[in-house]
């Protein structure tokens, strides 16, 4: 009975998507370009439906969102609301790659891409089970079959070192290095190490690999290094005497702090790679409609899937096209000796002044190195 009276609603649902699918396809007829007066009206649209959802059916919100999407997306993507795309038709075909964080959001897209082109792809990540779903997605995708799933929990100094070791007893040679994972606004947690996760996950642990895999990346030069920062270290400060946000926790001040890392760090590494071959560019991807906010409760709750989300999901790019600047970062040929930059949207971009300080990128270095255990083996926090 249960069963019946569900079908009979999931019915009813796939109904009213199509009706809506075609209505707003309708609607979508005068042209590639919209004015802001038609994204005004489908917004209204969007508004309308949402509210009848939420009187008839909750459930099929996501469902709603995610129909609505594709149907839009294929109008307005990339000039609207996608932001640039990589057009080069590039391969990459026997190129080693790592991505971090390769399992969900923008890395996901990152490996798909790059599997298609031939790559032969590490998906770097901490849940096996996650990401074997993703790899067997990608391969089914892409029939490439050089594409490995092996753990890293950035949280973990020992676990990115017996990453590195597996990986170095596989691949005598690493082209491209993608440091994507990201953590972002969680409630303070500590790494393995005793580093606040943001910083330690986004920063150190990258920082980490990194330096244990340069030596790779030079025997294999020219090769890159591509580093996902965003545009949030425009606000971001590094706390000098409180790094580890030890005696003040903020959870958006320490995303800031540690994607401000980010850039710093690829401009003091840019400075240490000079004449060896080797790239380091970092990127914003844009806001993009990923798990990333999987810490911010108001983003998740049913108020924000029915007030604001209708509102703001237009303007949030894809995973794919989120992947966009990244893959241009990795692989476009014009990049070739282009090092210490950062990029959006598949171009270059200036930074923030508290980016360019050389001062704090040399001891935020110094310091990474210390609390890493780079030099040492034994990591050291204080
Ligand atoms: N989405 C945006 O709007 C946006 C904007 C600016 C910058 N970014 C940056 O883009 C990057 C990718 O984020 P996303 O948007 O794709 O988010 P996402 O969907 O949440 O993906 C983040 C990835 O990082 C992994 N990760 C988290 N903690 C890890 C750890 N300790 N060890 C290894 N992997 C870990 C996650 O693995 P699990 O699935 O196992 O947690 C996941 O694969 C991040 O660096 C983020 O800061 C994103």
């Amino acid at each position: 009975m249960i069963e019946q009276q569900k079908q009979r609603i999931e019915l009813e649902i796939t109904k009213q998507l199509d009706d809506l699918d075609r209505n707003v396809l309708r609607k979508l007829q005068m042209g590639a370009n919209p004015s802001e007066s038609d994204i005004a009206k489908y917004t209204g649209e969007f508004e309308r439906c949402a509210i009848k959802c939420v009187d008839k059916h909750v459930e099929i919100l996501p469902k709603m969102f995610a129909s609505m999407r594709s149907v839009l997306q294929s109008k307005y993507s990339q000039d609207r609301m996608q932001g640039a795309v990589f057009e080069k038709n590039v391969r990459a075909d026997g190129k080693v790659v790592i991505i971090t964080g390769a399992n969900t959001g923008i890395g996901k897209e990152t490996a798909h891409y790059l599997a298609r082109r031939g790559a032969h792809v590490y998906m770097a990540c901490r849940d096996m089970q996650k990401c074997e779903k993703a790899r067997e997605e990608i391969v089914l995708d892409t029939r490439n079959p050089l594409v490995y799933c092996r753990e890293c929990d950035l949280a973990s100094m020992q676990s990115i070192r017996q990453f590195v070791k597996q990986f170095k007893a596989e691949q005598q040679r690493l082209d491209i290095l993608i440091n994507n994972a990201g953590v972002m606004r969680c409630p303070r947690t500590l790494t393995k190490e005793g580093i606040e996760l943001q910083l330690g996950v986004n920063h150190m642990g990258h920082f980490l690999l990194t330096n244990l895999l340069l030596d790779t990346l030079k025997l294999s030069a020219p090769s890159r290094i591509v580093v996902v920062s965003s545009l949030a270290h425009t606000r971001g400060q590094i706390a000098l005497d409180d790094l580890n946000s030890t005696k003040t926790y903020d959870e958006a001040k320490a995303y800031e702090q540690s994607k401000l890392a980010n850039v710093l760090f690829v401009r003091e590494l840019a400075r240490r790679l000079e004449g060896t071959g080797v790239t380091v560019n970092a990127l914003h991807p844009g806001i993009v409609d990923t798990e990333l906010m999987r810490h911010m409760g108001i983003f998740n709750s049913w108020f924000s899937g029915i007030f604001v989300r209708p509102f703001v999901w237009p303007f949030l790019k894809s995973p794919l096209y989120g992947a966009q600047t990244t893959l241009y970062a990795a692989l476009d040929p014009e990049l070739e000796k282009v090092s210490g930059q950062y990029f959006s949207d598949c171009a270059p971009k200036d930074v923030a002044e508290q980016a360019k300080d050389d001062r704090v990128a040399q001891w935020l270095w110094a310091v990474s190195e210390k609390w890493t255990g780079t030099l040492t083996g034994t990591a050291a926090v204080s």
